[in-house]
């Protein structure tokens, strides 16, 4: 698990050191630098992924002969799946103080502490890396003591991260057997959910806090429709190939008190339920040591199902998993308060950042939770819109 994320000249970011919980929720109003925090972590895994992260290419006795100079095609590839940043003059902080900047980012992982830093090239797309720090590079460290101390865990897990903008209802979608087989990946706009769904239908929802009670089985399909269903009553979900065409479709059903209706297309049955099927299934299918990132998993839900959204996200931090997520909703700030009083999560487990930024730096404040789920501070601006609105019709 991520315990800490370090951002040195990373786009609103001149220097930010941030806790990370097993559930961190990232909030604060727009353009404060929430989504950079995740772009930040996708953006490690996404120079891994292409092999341009290899720490184990970089031990003591190859940094000692000078190799690290030589490793040209090492570095951060702002370009890629899961993030398209632009070039170095896009990625580096504006106001950067060196003479000639670097951008670092750095994650510590329980004892291990590990970081990266990369020179400024105003057209690039990769980044050069300048210097690694990690239990084998550090000089004077204590011997590594595993495979963990070469590479962190987050480059390696099993890892979603979804975007704000996501599917929404469509006639149909793609059907890529290496994402969801290969990789088990649901796309950052969670276009392979359908076809995942498909294919792994018949998988288990392990005991657990991610198991709905009023699901008709442990199996995935069941299970996604048993969270759905608390979006809206007596949904079904069903995932289906399209014959001759690499392609899949979805559709919905309902279980009414007349009865099932037939089954109706994505863009007969409203927004929501489409837009959050990739939410639900990444967050389900997480796992302990997965690394879940959302953005916004309350878009376009009526506000009970925000709070539901939250106690899923609870309960994939509770199964092992790390969720960290991006929200503008009281309601899912509400509802992990809300988990954690009804002792889903710990108080510890539960962290929370509010990001306020003016363009040119961001200051976070991190109000935290106790057992009885209350916060021990408000800053202004943090979901006190209620109050500050009910004042002035009181008023
Ligand atoms: N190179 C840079 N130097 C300084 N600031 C930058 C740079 N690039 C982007 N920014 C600033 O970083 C912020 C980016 O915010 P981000 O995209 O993380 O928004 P957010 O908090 O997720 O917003 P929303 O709630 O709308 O999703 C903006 O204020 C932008 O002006
Ligand atoms: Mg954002």
């Amino acid at each position: 698990m991520i315990d800490r994320l370090t951002l040195h000249n990373f786009k609103a970011f001149q220097d930010a050191s941030l806790p990370l919980g097993p559930l961190t929720l990232l909030t604060g109003l727009n353009s404060s630098g929430k989504s950079s925090v995740l772009q930040s972590i996708a953006l490690l895994r996404q120079s891994y992924e292409a092999g341009d992260l290899d720490v184990s290419r970089l031990l003591p006795e190859a940094r000692r002969a000078g190799f690290l100079g030589e490793v040209g095609n090492q570095g951060f590839l702002l370009k890629g799946e899961l993030v398209g940043l632009g070039t170095g003059d896009d990625v580096l902080h504006e106001d950067f103080t060196e003479e000639e900047p670097l951008i670092g980012l750095g994650v510590d992982e329980g004892p291990y502490h590990y970081s990266w830093t990369v020179a400024y090239e105003a057209e690039q797309n990769l980044l050069p890396l300048r210097d690694v720090e990690s239990p084998l590079t550090s000089e004077g460290a204590a011997a590594p003591t595993g495979p963990e101390a070469v590479t962190p865990s987050f480059l390696t897990a099993p890892f979603q991260y979804l975007h704000a903008d996501r599917i929404s209802p469509a006639e149909f979608y793609p059907r890529d057997h290496h994402a969801v087989m290969g990789r088990g990946f649901l796309g950052v706009r969670g276009e392979h959910t359908v076809n995942f769904l498909r294919i792994h239908a018949s998988d288990t929802v392990p005991a657990g806090p991610l198991r709905h009670p009023g699901a008709e089985s442990d199996q995935l399909r069941h299970q996604v429709a048993a969270w759905m269903g608390d979006l809206c009553p007596g949904v079904d979900i069903e995932a289906e190939a399209i014959k001759g065409a690499d392609a899949v479709s979805l559709s919905y059903g309902f279980q009414g008190s007349l009865g099932a209706t037939k089954r109706r297309r994505p863009s007969n049955v409203g927004f929501g339920l489409t837009y959050v099927l990739p939410i639900v299934v990444a967050c389900l299918t997480a796992r302990p040591g997965s690394l879940v990132l959302l953005e916004n998993p309350e878009a376009h839900l009526h506000p009970m199902g925000q709070t539901r959204m939250a106690e899923l996200a609870a309960a994939t931090a509770a199964q092992g998993a790390q969720v960290i997520m991006e929200t503008h909703s009281d309601h899912v700030v509400n509802g992990v308060r809300l988990a954690v009083k009804k002792g889903r999560i710990t108080p510890g487990q539960a962290v929370f950042h509010y990001f306020r930024g003016d363009g040119t730096g961001v200051e976070v404040v991190s109000p935290q939770v106790n057992a009885d789920g209350k916060l021990d501070q408000w800053p202004a601006g943090f979901f006190d819109e209620f109050e500050n609105t009910l004042d002035q019709l009181i008023g």
